[in-house]
């Protein structure tokens, strides 16, 4: 069924409310694949009425399913590597260091923004873990949260098929901190321990999630209005401590949002530090 230009403004409409994807009439082919199925699940005549029925929550997990099935949800284990490499080589030791005497000297917070079924977040932990064998007695805390409460069930179980796995695990990692559960690989229970995930929708306030050292938020942006990108972008520097890193997708620059967010290399990784200095101690 294609979409008349009442179904398409129903569906734009509505996916830019729910999650701030933006979508217009060049997106119908992906309009199409991801929520037909949807429409005829709900016995629905058009796009327009499935929007319709979606906003006045008409079937109690519609809003939920539209979400699931707009969002691409494309992760894979040390995505691009070179984050991984500086969080190893560079920002782990710092701030190892710098906590050293502080009132919390074990204590590291990460967010994994946007952590779709949660290979970053776990990616992060394994980083840490091979720096650090004694993990399991750090107050290390990965928080993974994302508008898609299927990829974030999905992050919970931390269960991966062979496939999954596939993408991007290399063979020590998978020996080291997997469990194999049935034909699947599971995550062992030290990284899973120092990983939590929650629904979250970065374009609206968000949980009190506290402040973090290092925050991922990759790949995600690119799906918002250069306005959302900027609002998201601020919000998410409050919630970096001094002297605490942010990165972004390897194709994504944040030269619009101004002198404050000088890229900086590490390891060729691009990261940022928009509250400037390296004086955090917390
Ligand atoms: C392409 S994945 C990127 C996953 C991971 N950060 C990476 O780089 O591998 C994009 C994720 O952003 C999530 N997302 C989209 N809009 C969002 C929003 N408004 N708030 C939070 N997450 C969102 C999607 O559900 C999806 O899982």
């Amino acid at each position: 069924m294609s979409l008349t230009p009442e179904d398409l403004d129903a569906v734009c409409g509505l996916v830019s409310d729910l999650c701030g994807i933006y979508l217009d009439g060049s997106k119908e082919y992906l309009i199409e694949g991801r929520l037909a199925d949807l429409l005829k699940r709900h016995n629905c005549a058009s796009y327009a009425e499935l929007a319709r029925k979606a906003r006045l929550n008409a079937a109690p997990t519609l809003k939920d399913d539209v979400i699931n099935a707009i969002t691409t949800n494309e992760t894979l284990w040390f995505r691009d590597n070179s984050p991984f490499e500086a969080l190893k080589n560079k920002m782990f030791p710092e701030i190892i260091d710098a906590r050293a005497g502080s009132v919390f000297p074990r204590r590291i917070r990460v967010w994994s923004a946007a952590s779709s079924t949660g290979q970053e977040a776990y990616s992060i932990a394994m980083t840490f873990a091979d720096i650090v064998p004694e993990i399991a007695s750090w107050d290390l805390q990965i928080f993974g949260t994302d508008i898609s409460p299927a990829a974030v069930e999905k992050a919970k179980k931390g269960e991966y098929s062979p496939l999954e796995i596939g993408r991007g695990l290399d063979q020590k990692h998978l020996s080291s901190y997997f469990i194999k559960s049935g034909d699947n690989w599971k995550v062992c229970d030290v990284i899973r321990s120092k990983c939590r995930f929650e629904v979250g929708n970065l374009l609206k306030p968000l949980p009190s999630l506290g402040k973090f050292d290092i925050i991922f938020c990759r790949n995600v942006a690119i799906y918002f209005t250069p306005p959302d990108r900027v609002k998201m972008f601020n919000a998410i520097a409050d919630l970096l401590n001094p002297g605490g890193w942010l990165f972004v997708g390897s194709g994504e620059s944040l030269m619009a949002l101004g002198p404050d967010w000088s890229p900086k290399q590490h390891c060729r990784a691009i990261c940022y530090q928009p509250k400037g200095g390296l004086t955090y101690a917390h």
